[in-house]
C-alpha cells in the first residue's frame, strides 16, 4: 500500500488487528526485513511495516534524517489514524526510534530496540562511513551490499543458512543509491541518544543477537541499563539481523511483550 504524505510517497504494509505495532528497518534494508514477523504476529497485534523514505518502494527523495524520518513515520500513523503505536527499529530503525521518541513521544506505546546502539557515531565509524559513500558513488548499492554483508549476519547464519546470505545481499543490493548515500550522510550527522534514555517511561524490550559484530551485547547491555525497567534478551546463534536469523525467538519474545502490554 502506499501512503501519500506532504512532500513524498510512503509504501507499507499492514495486517491483523490489535495494538499497533509499526516496523522500521535499518540500513540499507526495506520493509520486508519484517516479513516473517507480520506473518506471524498478525493474529495478535495489528502490524505495520514501512519503507523509509530513500528505501523500497518509497520516494528517493532528501531530505534524510532521523528526525525527518521520524517525522515521516508520524505523517504514516496520521493516514492510519493510529494515535499511539508499539515501536519497533531495528539498528538504524533504533535511532529513529529515539528521535521518534524525542519529537513524538505522546505516540509512543512501548518500544522494541533491536540491534541497535543509543550512542553517535565515533570518528572510525564515521571514516568508515565516508569511504563506503566514494564507494557506493562509483558502484552503486552492490559495493554497500559487498561491503556489509558479513557484519549484518551472524557466523552462525553465514556458515549454516546461505539462503538467508543470499537474500539479505539481495536486499542490500537493490536499495537505492541515493537512499544508501543519504542514510549514510544521516547516520553520521545522528545526535547522541545516550541522554535521552533517561527519559523513556514506557515498557521496552531490548534485543541482541549473541553475535551480533556491528551492536554487541555489551553495547545493548549498556543501552538496557539507561532504560528504567527494560528486559533485555540475548538471541543465541543470531548476528545483527535477529529477526530474520531467528525469527522463531524473536516472534516469540514480541508476541510475550505484547502480551505483558495488555496488563500494565
Ligand atoms: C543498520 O543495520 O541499520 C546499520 O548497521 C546501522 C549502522 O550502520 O550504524
Amino acid at each position: 500500500m502506499i501512503a501519500l504524505l506532504d512532500d513524498i510517497e510512503l509504501a507499507y504494509e499492514e495486517t491483523g488487528s490489535g495494538e499497533p505495532v509499526l516496523f522500521v528497518h535499518g540500513f540499507p534494508h526495506d520493509r520486508s526485513l519484517w516479513d516473517t514477523q507480520l506473518a506471524a504476529l498478525s493474529g495478535r497485534a495489528r502490524c505495520i511495516s514501512v519503507d523509509l523514505r530513500g528505501f523500497g518502494e518509497s520516494s528517493v527523495q532528501p531530505p534524510y534524517s532521523m528526525d525527518q524520518w521520524a517525522d515521516d513515520l508520524a505523517g504514516l500513523l496520521d493516514r492510519l489514524r493510529i494515535e499511539q503505536v508499539v515501536f519497533c527499529g531495528l539498528s538504524m530503525g533504533g535511532y529513529i526510534a529515539f528521535s521518534f521518541w524525542r519529537r513524538h513521544r505522546h505516540r509512543v506505546r512501548a518500544l522494541i530496540l533491536m540491534d541497535t546502539r543509543a550512542d553517535a557515531d565515533a570518528p572510525e565509524s564515521a571514516q568508515r562511513r565516508k569511504d563506503l559513500i566514494a564507494q557506493v558513488e562509483e558502484r552503486g548499492s552492490a559495493a554497500a551490499a559487498d561491503a556489509l554483508i558479513t557484519g549484518m549476519l551472524g557466523k552462525s547464519t553465514r556458515e549454516k543458512c546461505p539462503e538467508i546470505v543470499d537474500a539479505t545481499h539481495g536486499m542490500l543490493e537493490a536499495a537505492p543509491a541515493a537512499g544508501v548515500i543519504g542514510a549514510l550522510r544521516a547516520m553520521m550527522a545522528r545526535q547522541d541518544s545516550v541522554p535521552t534514555l533517561g527519559t523513556i517511561d514506557v515498557p521496552t524490550l531490548v534485543l541482541v543477537g549473541d553475535e551480533d559484530v556491528l551492536t554487541p551485547p555489551a553495547v545493548a547491555r549498556s543501552m538496557a541499563a539507561g532504560i528504567k525497567g527494560s528486559v533485555l534478551h540475548v538471541i543465541a546463534r543470531s548476528g545483527h539481523l535477529s529477526n530474520v536469523e531467528r525469527p522463531a525467538t524473536v516472534n516469540h519474545l514480541v508476541s510475550e511483550f505484547l502480551a505483558s502490554l495488555s496488563l500494565t
